[in-house]
């Protein structure tokens, strides 16, 4: 397989046209045995479920190319059993998590010449997503869907690379207490825009959000779960329902304590409380982990321990081990590779 011309090491995260996707369509209550196809085009009604009421939900992932040359996925059965939990919360079919996984593999097999080459520092990301088709105009779900997944190859998603980040507290919410928070869902996303625009235009990389209900209490990012590692070496995540339950960071904490042999906990996680850290990262299938240098809280500033040249000691290790994992140079646990 001859893979296409293109300057891997400087990727960013953007959008590159590959060979192909894949489509499948809900109509009369049942799912259609889907194709690949070369058109990128989705033609839809103007009146189409997704475009007024914004029913439509998707999910991330990569493929990577390992050290002995194979394609992997990594852990594609729980973003698909993440995408059932998504549609059954916005009133859509489920597409199912096995022909999802089908779907995804023959995606990334489709476009086998478009995954970076092991050691260039880019991934395929994979997008799988699924929107309401067919017209409503009275608020109520659409009656027919559309499931499909593309791809992208892409390099690092914050500018910089691993060089620590800037990040502000947010004056704007993210997910209401018992609102869509903990599924992917467009709309979290499209509520975000405003927010990560003056967060850009203010010169910080990210917002952190709080529980809206309190604002004590650190929730997420607009696309990633934090970690925070204790000055004793504890990997500490917060634990709310209205975050998104990030498979990235489910990994790391295992990681942690089954590679590392750290101690773990997800817990309620204080504003307050984050001048005791020592290092903090952001965690997710773009972001991977990447390492937060400082927190603005309204003019507080909070700079852990790690400091703002270079990853912290146990963000590196999580870093190191989950990527090994990733590239088969460490060994996985059971089902967590899965062979494109
Ligand atoms: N949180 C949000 C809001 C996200 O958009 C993502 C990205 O998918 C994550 C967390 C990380 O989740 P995962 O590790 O499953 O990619
Ligand atoms: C991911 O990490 O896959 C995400 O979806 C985050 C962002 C690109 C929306």
């Amino acid at each position: 397989m001859e893979k296409k011309n293109i300057d891997w090491a400087n990727l960013g995260f953007g959008y590159i046209h590959t060979d192909y996707r894949f489509v499948s369509n809900y109509k009369n209550g049942a799912w259609d045995e889907g194709v690949l196809t070369e058109d990128a085009s989705v033609v839809i009604n103007e009146c189409a479920g997704v475009l007024q009421y914004a029913q439509t939900i998707f999910e991330g992932m990569k493929a990577y190319t390992t050290s002995d040359g194979r394609i992997v996925t990594f852990r594609p059965d729980l973003n698909g059993e993440r995408m059932e939990q998504s549609a059954q919360r916005l009133e859509m079919p489920v597409f199912p998590k096995d022909k999802f996984v089908e779907a995804v593999l023959k995606t990334v097999k489709a476009n086998e010449a478009y995954v970076p080459p092991y050691g260039s520092g880019a991934t395929l990301y994979v997008r799988p997503y699924m929107f309401g088709s067919s017209s409503v105009i009275g608020v109520k779900p659409a009656e027919e869907y559309q499931f499909r997944v593309f791809t992208t190859p892409v390099g690092p998603y914050f500018k910089g690379g691993i060089k620590p980040l800037t990040i502000r507290v947010s004056d704007f919410d993210r997910a209401a207490p018992n609102g869509t928070g903990h599924i992917k869902a467009g709309l979290n996303y499209a509520m975000s825009l405003h927010a990560i625009v003056d967060a850009h235009n203010q010169g910080f990389d990210e917002n952190m959000y709080l529980d809206a209900a309190t604002r004590t209490k650190v929730e997420e990012t607009g696309g990633a779960n934090f970690l925070f590692v204790t000055r004793d070496g504890k990997v500490v995540t917060p634990k709310s329902s209205s975050i998104l339950p990030s498979i990235t960071r489910r990994s790391l904490m295992q990681v942690a304590r089954e590679y590392l042999g750290l101690e773990t906990q997800e817990r309620d996680v204080y504003l307050e409380e984050l001048d005791s850290f020592a290092e903090c990262g952001l965690c997710g299938t773009a972001a991977v982990i990447s390492p937060v240098g400082r927190v603005v809280d309204h003019g507080r500033e909070i700079c852990f321990d790690s400091g703002m040249t270079e990853m912290g000691p146990v963000t590196k290790k999580l870093y190191e081990t989950l990527t090994g994992i990733q590239m088969g140079t460490i060994k996985a646990p059971d089902g967590w590779v899965v062979e494109v």
